[in-house]
């Protein structure tokens, strides 16, 4: 496996690679990222992981400066599942200058859900990925279910600017006890990590209770809201919407998602659990 830290070094390996697959993430990997790995070998050659900590995504007071930063264990984790190339560049690499041109995608995904939370969030994703994109230039390319709303955030990125890229979405991984795995589970102390599956258990309470024909949903997100802060949870949002276009479900929506965000201590947490409804919508 290679590890390429310029642009230039980048291009010049896969110049004339038509097949590549491409999985973006911000290193301090877990198993959830390798098996984004193992889908990206099933669909390219080669396969390309890119390491980087974009600031560009990070609010003021979040976490950039905490992110841990664990290229060599990365690296060994990377090769271990067959990855081709790696490309880590630092910050002055990838943004030589300041970043006055970006990327925003429509308030619609942006402003919405994590968007409403996280000013500029997505706008730093969909920037740092085209960027990534141009230089990987990618036939397909890997993101994990686990940020649904990036996810979807990518996919109109990719739709409206015409790239020539398929978007493979990976499914989440969890914990025995169904907490999703992320890089900032690393952050919960070993009681707060037993507690942190409350918030998948309460996204598949609404599931259940959706499949068992309520079809309030917004007091079925109300109560789980309630539960968590019960709890001792601090909720950004707890909310069912159409899966591809992450709208309230309309009556032709069946395909449904069940998203949460929400703060444990000093960690803030996302899951979701996608759906298909049984039954009709009112
Ligand atoms: O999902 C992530 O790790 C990041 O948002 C991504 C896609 C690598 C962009 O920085």
């Amino acid at each position: 496996m290679q590890v390429y830290h310029t642009a230039a070094e980048l291009r010049a390996a896969l110049s004339g690679q038509t097949n590549t697959a491409f999985v973006p993430t911000m290193g301090n990997l877990h198993a959830g990222h390798i098996s984004l790995v193992a889908l990206a070998k099933q669909h390219g050659h080669p396969v390309v992981a890119s390491i980087f900590v974009n600031p560009l995504q990070f609010g003021a007071g979040e976490d950039f400066e905490r992110y841990p930063h664990t290229l060599d264990a990365d690296c060994e984790k990377l090769a271990a599942a067959g990855c081709d190339t790696v490309f880590a560049p630092d910050v002055a690499e990838l943004y030589p200058a300041p970043q006055t041109f970006t990327v925003c995608p429509p308030d619609s995904l942006a402003q919405d859900l994590c968007g409403a939370f996280r000013p500029g969030h997505f706008s730093g994703v969909a920037t740092v990925v085209l960027k990534l994109f141009n230089l990987v230039q990618p036939r397909v390319a890997v993101f994990g279910k686990k940020d649904y709303q990036q996810l979807r955030v990518i996919h109109e990125l990719v739709r409206q600017f015409n790239l020539p890229i398929d978007i493979l979405a990976g499914d989440t991984l969890r914990e025995a006890n169904g907490l999703a795995m992320s890089s900032r589970n690393g952050y919960l102390s070993a009681s707060e990590r037993i507690q942190a599956a409350q918030l998948q258990r309460q996204l598949a309470a609404i599931v259940a209770a959706a499949q068992a024909g309520e079809r309030d949903f917004e007091a079925l997100c109300a109560t789980a809201s309630r539960h968590l802060k019960m709890a001792g949870w601090r909720i950004d949002y707890v909310a069912l919407r159409d899966a591809t276009t992450l709208q309230t479900p309309t009556p032709g929506s069946t395909r449904l998602v069940v998203l949460g965000a929400a703060w444990l201590g000093s960690t803030r947490l996302i899951d979701n659990i996608e759906f298909t409804l049984l039954g009709n919508l009112p």
